[in-house]
């Protein structure tokens, strides 16, 4: 028997215009879609093996079909070294199953083998079965033609006549060729430092990527790239990326096995999970998407990028543009009154925001974050006659209006809390661990399902509002269900995260225009689950301009800057006390959605033309820099770690290849070393493209005109010398 990568070729012949197809006479199916092919095959144990993954082959080319591998010794049993796409714990297995399950005669081997299948368009369903017992696992895969992601789950069905454990259930396992010329690309981060770039050569060994927070948390990104011969080219090499599209705990784990084989698994986190399933019970697994790119780490980008915007979000597959906000939380904090926003709201206008947000503070007894979440009705004393005149200022200034709830949590002082202790996470009798002075709602129980679905409706059926930011402040701690019976209460894992989807997709269907913003104090829930339902995430607190370099590069390895929002706010910043210009805090928020955070009554004059001037170019450029192609061309962690470069520049170009806009800037020029020269990329080399700065100063001496072939070849220096300096320019396409 011979492993994934050496096994002999059997012939295949596959049908270029189905995407999916599976060839009786080798037991392989393939699915093609994009530049990939995926394929596996059943072999002779009737289990599901692995047998390509990559680049698109052409129609009839051979596939290997699947055999088992011989184990390694008496040590390692052929379950160790025959890669599955989905392999019960069982048999031997040593290595990440993708389901554990305990049953009630004490039995924990489970091993699934091949029973049926299903194909339709772009996708098939293939249903496995335990060898004695009635466990079935459906695993659907759906292939995106456009971007060839692969959307894989599982569903694990109890139909045998006792209930069952579900120890660990992930979404299936992805495994790649043969090697041992692997880097791995994961991010990490905390509160206000999310999303730092770890690059790092896979060795034999469990890597793991996870959260047991109850939500996404900041610490891992449920992502990860795994590139073969790593280069500092971005834009080359081969890539394999995933990325689990769930917001509770979840895990990833990347396996490198005695063999060289990478296995990736990813789904529920196994850590404190026990699903009880009853007979005729089903549980469905997260969606783990994967992808493959010849193109680099920035391909890989590029490819998660287009797919969100058009399989993904909400709007999907032609999100609206993000409108260019403005948001209170740094200017007033919890001192939100109805003549101070409303005098904000003026001078927001002034500079062309489009949308006024009012963050916290708006309720309850809410004065500091000490008390009032949970009491969703407007404080009177701040807003003596409910929130319609601000709305009504707000719209007659030419804005719409955006309010921020924090739906899921409680504060203790609250009228909430008083009249239902029993609604929040916790263990009978031990203690209730507060974070920020709150607790979290148990979103499983109806009632608090009910209540949190009542209020948000109800405040967007009676008031004009355009957007909710939603925030989530805090982890799980005590993660307990005291209400139903001790060995249902782990079910919270799922139901909790099932329940905030069944809001927000109920809140979207009942009022489609209300837009929502993802948001975790900062970036701690931000994953392709909650993408579903939410057009735009807050990426970081961390609202300094130069950390938000680094922090918005992390960000867009699995996310498109189109639904990453940045604000400019007060110098110095309050992270690390740094002074730095307004269009410096411009050019770094118009990256992604722009808004502005400032304390807008401290602003001189000039600062409001700079702002004007450049909100009116940013909107020339936002549907390319939120909707087009993203090409770092000098990332400010390069190498994999935060703060290790000088300088950062992004190049967008827009789908049409009609316009680019490139925001270039440098940290701090030492010795009198010139800028590096930029060669961009994505450009019709054939096309002239005209050039336009966008900073009112020009960063260097270019041509008003040259071809896509020129800006790409001639290296362009920009004259960006001292601290903190940046500078930006687009390029459009003469026609
Ligand atoms: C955390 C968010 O990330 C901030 O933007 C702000 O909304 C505060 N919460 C308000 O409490």
């Amino acid at each position: 028997m011979k492993s994934f990568a050496t096994v002999l070729f059997a012939g295949l012949t596959a049908h270029a215009q189905e995407a999916a197809t599976y060839d009786a006479a080798t037991k392989v199916f393939r699915i093609d879609g994009g530049n990939v092919t995926y394929a596996f095959g059943i072999n002779d144990l009737d289990e599901l093996q692995p047998v390509y993954w990559g680049a698109r082959l052409k129609p009839g080319d051979p596939l290997p079909a699947a055999h088992t591998n011989e184990g390694h010794a008496s040590f390692d049993l052929p379950s160790g070294t025959t890669p599955q796409e989905f392999s019960g714990w069982g048999a031997g297995l040593q290595l990440e199953p993708a389901l554990k399950i305990t049953f009630p005669d004490g039995n924990r081997d489970l091993v699934l083998h091949y029973v049926s299948h299903k194909i339709e368009g772009n996708a098939l369903t293939v249903r496995l079965k335990d060898i004695e017992r009635a466990v079935f696992v459906e695993l659907r895969y759906e292939i995106d033609p456009a971007t060839g992601i692969l959307g894989r789950s599982a569903t694990i069905e109890n139909k045998t006549s006792a209930p069952l454990v579900i120890e660990q259930a992930a979404a299936g396992t992805w495994t790649l060729p043969q090697g041992t010329d692997y880097t791995l690309d994961t991010l990490t981060g905390r509160w206000a430092s999310e999303d730092a770039l770890h690059v790092e050569p896979l060795h034999q060994g469990e890597r793991v990527l996870e959260s047991r927070r109850g939500s996404t948390g900041h610490q891992n990104d449920p992502w990860f790239a795994i590139e073969r011969n790593h280069t500092n080219d971005q834009d080359a090499g081969d890539v394999w990326f995933g990325a689990l599209a769930w917001s509770g705990s979840w895990r990833i784990t990347v396996e490198q096995d005695l063999l060289n084989q990478v296995r990736v698994t990813g789904g529920y986190n196994p850590f404190d999970f026990g699903y009880k399933l009853a007979p005729g019970e089903s549980l469905a697994s997260p969606v783990f998407y994967g992808g493959y790119t010849h193109d680099g780490i920035g391909g890989a980008s590029r490819l998660l990028h287009r797919f969100e915007l058009t399989q993904i979000l909400p709007q999907r597959p032609h999100p609206k543009p993000r409108p260019v906000i403005y948001n209170s939380w740094e200017a007033t904090a919890f001192g939100v009154t109805e003549a101070g926003q409303e005098a904000l709201a003026e001078k927001a206008a002034s500079i062309g925001i489009e949308r006024f947000v009012m963050d916290d503070g708006w309720f309850g007894q809410r004065k500091t974050d000490n008390a009032g979440l949970g009491d969703w009705y407007v404080n009177k004393e701040k807003f003596p006659n409910g929130l319609k005149p601000l709305i009504d200022k707000v719209h007659s200034l030419g804005m719409d209006f955006g309010l921020w709830v924090e739906p899921e949590m409680v504060n203790p002082d609250s009228d909430l809390y008083r009249k239902h202790p029993d609604w929040v996470l916790n263990f009978t009798g031990r203690p209730r661990t507060e974070g920020r002075q709150q607790l979290v709602l148990n979103l499983a129980l109806p009632d608090v399902r009910a209540y949190v679905f009542g209020f948000l409706d109800k405040l967007v059926t009676e008031n004009d509002i355009a957007f909710l930011k939603w925030d989530y402040n805090r982890n799980w701690s005590e993660p307990g269900w005291p209400a139903v019976a001790p060995d249902e209460q782990k079910q919270v894992y799922v139901k909790y995260t099932e329940n905030l989807y069944s809001i927000l997709k109920e809140l979207r269907e009942k009022h489609p225009n209300v837009e929502i913003e993802s948001c975790s104090g900062g970036g701690g829930r931000v994953d392709l689950g909650i993408l579903r339902y939410t057009d735009e995430v807050w990426p970081s607190d961390n609202t300094d301009p130069y950390d938000r370099l680094t922090i918005q590069d992390g960000f867009t390895y699995p996310y498109t800057p189109g639904v990453m929002m940045a604000w400019v706010t007060d110098s110095p910043s309050w992270a690390n006390n740094r002074a730095t210009t307004v269009e410096y805090r411009f050019l770094s928020s118009m990256q992604g959605g722009l808004g502005v955070g400032a304390n807008l009554n401290h602003w001189q004059a000039e600062d409001f033309a700079t702002a004007k001037h450049l909100i009116a170019e940013y909107k020339q450029v936002r549907e390319t820099v939120q909707h087009g192609d993203l090409y770092r061309l000098i990332s400010p962690q390069k190498n994999g770690e935060r703060d290790n470069s000088e300088q950062s520049v992004t190049e967008s170009v827009s789908s049409d290849k009609s316009q680019a806009a490139v925001f270039a800037f440098l940290h701090s020029s030492t010795q009198g070393y010139p800028y590096p020269l930029l060669y961009l990329r994505g450009l019709d080399p054939n096309a002239q493209y005209r050039l336009h700065w966008i900073t009112e100063k020009p960063g260097g001496t270019l041509p008003e005109t040259a071809s896509g072939q020129y800006w790409m070849s001639a290296g362009l220096a920009l004259n960006l010398i001292g601290d903190f300096q940046a500078t930006a320019f687009r390029l459009d396409k003469v026609q």
